[in-house]
């Protein structure tokens, strides 16, 4: 290990940019024997049907066996029906030797329950209903689910007969040996065991150690039971010898070696789509958003893992791994979602129209030869925890995945804002000069953020005593601005026994355990560290705890949290994470849960922000790592790209593809962090950044500082004005996001998931709607003069923000892009609300008035709306808040006030702007009688309306004499 350790901490450690990602560093499908054996799955012939003798209903749910003809091995399958068109499709092993792993922690609760009705039944299938209107077909042999919406077929379960489901099983030498030492033990034992023997026999074996993992069978089986089952449990789909195939039990990759105690367990079934063109999620890759093709190369990796410098375009695992996939087909889309935590792989591959399969999809879809996407999904362990959602829009499927997996609570006002971070700002004084800088050069911002640098030696919930000798004055001098801080704590602990935190696990034994039962010790920013285990809910207890204020010293209910290096990263662990046979709570291992370990960390923070305030504040954390659920906790970001081009381009389809698999609030490192951008290209990124959810500029320890003001005056000027112009939409901003938490719909969402039947959307990567009223194309090319625009609907108008020019759709316009442009418009028939008069932070956005913009469609007509709250504590979910409706028709603008519980507020409109209008009014009168001030500029069609001075409380309305 010396060398190789040494290696590698040099480079992690302290340079952490001295390559570009290292691919021998992490697993291809090849280097990994269960994506091997998942891969060599033949279509065709599968082996399992369905034994209609066991077949067991209730009013919501459907209970059958799947048996294999080859091996005889019995699965269970469970079909339920859950609320909004949702079915839920469970394989597990009947009768496992230890329970299989259920990814529950990434569900909001339980979901609801619909009911499920057998219509039809008989010796070749059972036909269901469940939802409005979803119907499905269990075929008996071979086994197959087909799914319909009405009488579409739109999702196909072992259509291709990939199911491959692998037992856990006795490794026969183990076994053979375990008896013989029960047989020195207790004296005498035959050739085979009685049931209690076989129990005994079980401790023995690898799982039996001190962490807990003695779990018995849950059955005692007969004595010929057990000896078939020694002797039978083999892959489903291949009955080799145990010993000889490699990698069935122990697989080594560079120096890990993993061991397997339970020998091979993966999962995997083919999902197909008929009708499907395109598919997108799967998040986090570095791809396009439509997702390719993988036939040729490796598939989909969903893996967490610390994978810096990440190469663009290819499927490789990043930092977080969200299991969920939409398929579109012109006219409509469906969802699914693998629950599974372990490391999940997905292959992605278009019928060849005649294809076998294609032909029996066409056959029962009754369609023409449509090519569709056909997928491949093998998690490592775990079971077959499929949700099906039948849409059939974009946003019925986004609800009905929401309300599986929940969605983003509406975040602090201030964490819309701009975040200012570096690794690292050097000390207090660096931190007051920060801060001063934006205010001495009139640049909003609202967050400063202090990397790993600020602690007392890596040991998080601490302070730099020489640096940071008083945290507090540092934090009040930012929140007399307005302004936040926001700290990292990361989940290596340090191990020196002089650090309360590590004794405290050391003590509780609250650390992961190795495969011995031995507290796990790998690499990190702090030398040796340890993990917690963050799946044993005391340990997320004690680690919420230390987020109170008397504990975390220094802080103040103004800092916040950012868990970064959450994969877990493990600079010496295999592929720089835990080692796969690590041991959890539960008994679990490690490569059951790794997926969520990230997620289950900002678990423990979130709540240790909740109750530190007394569950009145809003919580704020930032992940790097994420699953499915995490959208629950906060916002994420894209980890460690690199100053140029290609990874600003790419911010985009990421960011698209997180906000469409649930997690809407998440954004890419302005500036790119590895190396330094040009003036050109950082003022391109905080253009894009300014619309895009989460907006942080950040930078590695050794690149240049990059505070807006050190550049030249152009480039200065520019990134202020972007920043600004974000706050200026910070209203319409925050209304999106509580939309979100009531519908799911993303804020940053593809154009297809508002003209979901528009082609030409499809495989969009370039720009992307805000709600549904604002157009965003980034620029993302050196040296761009122009961009060619394609603005969606049917004879819909969009306005450029700044000139109001308009533009007709549907269609490509070219739009000049000068380097002070961000070409942003919006759509004729909305109305935007904002916020124009500049302050240091949002916070003293307060109570600033309002201007609407009002963009007239073809009729002369618009629509939006407005949210307010006191922008921070949890007082809007008990009705706290006020919500407009703004509405444009026939010449008269109104708002009608749609809620408005104990919250008060001074907020009033101070201006409107209505873009469209062909002439000038003649007089303009509210609904008092009083009559309006206002200027009509003939050549943008602009009606400005200064000083009506409504309150958002009151209902109003303007009519425009025409
Ligand atoms: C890795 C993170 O991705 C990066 O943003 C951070 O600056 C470094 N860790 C140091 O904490």
């Amino acid at each position: 290990m010396g060398n190789w350790l040494l290696i590698l901490t040099i480079c992690a450690a302290a340079v952490q940019s001295c390559v570009a990602v290292d691919r021998g560093n992490f697993k291809t499908c090849d280097q990994n024997a269960f994506c091997k054996r998942q891969r060599a799955t033949q279509p065709g012939n599968s082996p399992w049907e369905i034994l209609l003798d066991s077949l067991n209903s209730t009013i919501s749910s459907l209970q059958v066996q799947v048996i294999s003809s080859r091996s005889q091995a019995r699965l269970q399958l469970q079909l339920i029906a859950l609320a909004d068109s949702t079915l839920h499709f469970e394989l597990d092993e009947v009768n496992p030797i230890k329970l299989r792993y259920r990814a529950q922690e990434s569900l909001s609760g339980s979901p609801q329950l619909s009911s499920l009705k057998i219509t039809e039944q008989s010796s070749d299938s059972i036909s269901l209903s469940f939802g409005g209107t979803g119907k499905a077909i269990l075929l008996v042999k071979p086994f197959r689910l087909d799914v319909y919406d009405g009488d579409q077929l739109v999702i196909s379960v072992n259509a291709r007969g990939l199911l491959n489901f692998e037992h856990q099983r006795v490794r026969k030498s183990k076994l053979w040996e375990a008896m013989s030492t029960v047989a020195q033990t207790v004296g005498s034992v035959g050739s085979s065991l009685p049931g209690k023997a076989y129990s005994w026999v079980l401790q023995w074996l690898p799982w039996s150690s001190e962490a807990g993992r003695n779990e018995e069978p849950s059955s005692e089986p007969a004595e010929e039971e057990m000896k078939a089952e020694a002797e039978t449990k083999h892959p489903d789909e291949k009955p080799v010898e145990e010993e000889e195939e490699p990698g069935l039990w122990e697989e080594t990759f560079k120096s890990h070696v993993d061991s397997k105690p339970y020998g091979p367990t993966s999962v995997g079934v083919d999902i197909s789509f008929p009708g499907s063109r395109h598919v997108y999620g799967i998040p986090e890759h570095a791809d396009t958003f439509a997702l390719k093709q993988t036939k040729n190369g490796d598939p989909y990796r969903l893996y967490n893992t610390d994978v810096f410098e990440y190469e663009l375009y290819n499927p490789m695992a990043l930092y977080g791994a969200v299991p969920f996939m939409m398929a579109k087909r012109q006219q409509g889309t469906v969802g699914i979602f693998w629950n599974n935590a372990a490391e999940t792989y997905v292959d992605i591959e278009e019928s060849s129209s005649g294809s076998v399969v294609s032909s029996l999809m066409n056959l029962v879809s009754g369609g023409g030869n449509e090519p569709h996407q056909q997928t491949h999904w093998f998690s490592e362990s775990g079971i077959i925890d499929l949700y099906i959602m039948i849409g059939p829009t974009p946003k019925d499927v986004v609800r009905q995945y929401g309300s599986l997996t929940g969605k983003t609570p509406l975040p602090q006002r201030f964490a819309l804002g701009y975040h200012q971070c570096r690794w690292n700002y050097n000390d207090q004084e660096d931190v007051h000069s920060v801060n001063k800088g934006f205010d001495l050069h009139d640049i909003p911002y609202d967050v400063l953020w202090l990397d790993i640098e600020h602690t007392d030696n890596k040991k998080y919930f601490t302070w730099d005593p020489v640096k940071f000798p008083d945290p507090l004055e540092m934090v009040h001098n930012l929140t007399a601005n307005g302004r936040k801080l926001v700290t990292i704590v990361d989940p290596h602990m340090k191990r020196d026994s002089s650090y309360f935190f590590h004794e405290h696990c050391e003590q509780n034994d609250f650390y992961v355990k190795d495969k011995s039962g031995k507290i796990y010790e790998g690499w990190c920013w702090p030398g040796s560290a340890s993990y917690p285990d963050f799946f044993n809910p005391a340990v997320r207890d004690y680690w919420a705890s230390r987020f109170a204020l008397d504990k975390y010293e220094g802080t103040s209910l103004d800092v916040y949290t950012w868990n970064d290096m959450n994969e877990p990263s493990v600079f010496n662990g295999p592929e720089v994470t835990m080692p796969k046979d690590c041991l959890h709570y539960g008994g679990y291992e490690h490569r059951d849960v790794h997926n969520m370990y990230g997620m289950m960390v900002v678990e423990g923070t979130i709540r240790g922000q909740l109750m530190r305030s007394d569950y009145k504040l809003r919580p704020f954390v930032l992940s790097r790592s994420f699953f499915a659920g995490s959208q629950r906790f906060g916002a994420v970001w894209t980890g460690d790209n690199i100053a140029d081009w290609e990874h600003l381009a790419i911010a985009v389809p990421m960011l698209l593809s997180l906000s469409v698999s649930g997690i809407p609030f998440c954004g890419a490192d302005v500036g790119g962090f590895f190396n330094n951008p040009n003036t050109e290209l950082l003022t391109r990124w905080y253009q894009a950044g300014a619309f895009q959810p989460f907006f942080r500029g950040h930078a590695h320890l050794h690149t240049k500082r990059r505070e807006p003001w050190l550049f030249d005056e152009q480039t200065n000027k520019i990134i202020k004005a972007s920043i600004k112009k974000r706050y200026t939409y910070l209203p319409y901003w925050y209304t999106l996001f509580y939309e979100h938490e009531k519908t799911a719909v993303p804020p940053m969402r593809p154009l297809w998931m508002e003209y979901p039947q528009d082609g030409e959307t499809f495989s969009m990567d370039n720009q992307y709607l805000l709600g549904d009223s604002i157009l965003v194309h980034p620029v993302v090319r050196s040296g761009e003069q122009e961009v060619s625009v394609y603005f969606p609907g049917v004879d819909t108008l969009w306005y450029e923000i700044e000139t109001f020019r308009v533009y007709e759709a549907p269609g490509y316009q070219t739009i000049p892009v000068a380097i002070e442009k961000i070409p942003i418009f919006q759509r004729g028939g909305t109305i935007v609300p904002k916020k124009e008069r500049a302050r240091r932070a949002s916070s003293l956005m307060t109570k600033d008035p309002y201007t609407f913009i009002v963009t007239l469609d073809k009729q002369g007509k618009a629509q939006g709306r407005l949210y307010i709250d006191d922008g921070q504590s949890l007082e809007y979910q008990k009705g706290s808040y006020i919500t407009l409706e703004l509405n444009m028709e026939g010449h008269t603008l109104s708002s009608k006030v749609t809620n408005q519980g104990a919250f008060e507020t001074p907020e009033s409109i101070d201006k409107i702007v209505i873009v469209g209008l062909s002439r000038a009014p003649s007089s303009i009168v509210d609904n008092t009688g009083r009559i309006l001030e206002y200027r009509y500029d003939a050549t943008s069609q602009a009606l400005v309306l200064r000083k009506p001075n409504f309150s958002v409380s009151n209902e109003w309305s303007v009519n425009l004499k025409m």
